[in-house]
């Protein structure tokens, strides 16, 4: 899998202002790479991964996975790549709170008539340290283990692109390394995996560092270096 992006530009208007949460951003990754999007509040990572996972449209600039530009894609189509390549976990994700864990984890392939991989589903709780949470209910549930659930979920159809918004922001440090040593192991395996975060620990696990400033995006050179 391939991911390239170019000129990618996202505009909004505040208080009559226009100004560009993302600024002509060029982005690049390939099967196999862990990709961190480093960048403080407000600089335009939720913006830019929106665009990359195919659910907001970039103002300009073009998405191409495998040479195909997802947005010259019908929405019906979009929404089904997605939901076959695409594992999105956005900055804040909902669980449905009539269902259980386990009922919220494996919705989505119910709901396009997908098998369910328990086995797959079960090695995934496990690596996430939830697995004892299954039955419950997300009312049930802190922060962090909330977290964890979403990003189950986002994994249970073995995407083979992650992208993931802060996806360690309300987790310790130790859980913080068991999302990111699952991440890593997915990229072993030829996954793609593009997280956005203030978390330093992030690095260490990846191949591909950018970070962004007002809406502009600078591949790392430095000491982190993609080359
Ligand atoms: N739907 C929107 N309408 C107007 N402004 C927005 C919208 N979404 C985000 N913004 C603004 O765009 C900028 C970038 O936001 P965001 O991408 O969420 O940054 P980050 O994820 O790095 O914190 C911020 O100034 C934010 O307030
Ligand atoms: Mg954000």
């Amino acid at each position: 899998m391939i991911l390239n992006g170019n000129n990618i530009t996202k505009q909004y208007t505040r208080r009559g202002e226009k100004f560009n949460a993302v600024n002509n951003a060029d982005f690049f990754a390939w099967s196999g790479d862990f990709t961190v999007i480093f960048g403080e509040s407000g600089s335009g990572k939720s913006t830019l991964l929106n665009t990359l996972a195919g659910v907001t449209e970039p103002t300009s600039g073009s998405i191409e996975i495998d040479g195909q530009p997802i947005f010259a894609l019908k929405d019906e189509e979009r929404a089904l790549l997605r939901n076959e390549r695409i594992g999105y976990i956005p900055q804040n994700t909902a669980t449905l709170p009539a269902f259980t864990v386990a009922e919220n984890i494996t919705l989505s392939s119910s709901l396009y008539n997908k098998k369910v991989d328990k086995a797959h589903i079960g090695a995934l709780l496990n690596k996430l340290g939830i697995s004892h949470l299954a039955n419950e209910y997300p009312q049930n549930l802190s922060g962090g283990e909330l977290r964890r659930v979403s990003i189950a979920r986002a994994l249970a159809n073995k995407p083979d692109l992650i992208i993931a918004d802060e996806p360690t922001s309300n987790l310790d440090e130790e859980n913080s390394h068991k999302v990111y040593r699952l991440f890593a192991r997915l990229a072993r395996t030829g996954v793609s995996v593009i997280i956005a975060t203030h978390d330093k620990n992030a690095f260490g696990y990846s191949n591909r560092v950018y970070h962004m400033k007002s809406g502009a995006l600078i591949p790392d050179v430095g000491e982190y270096g993609n080359l």
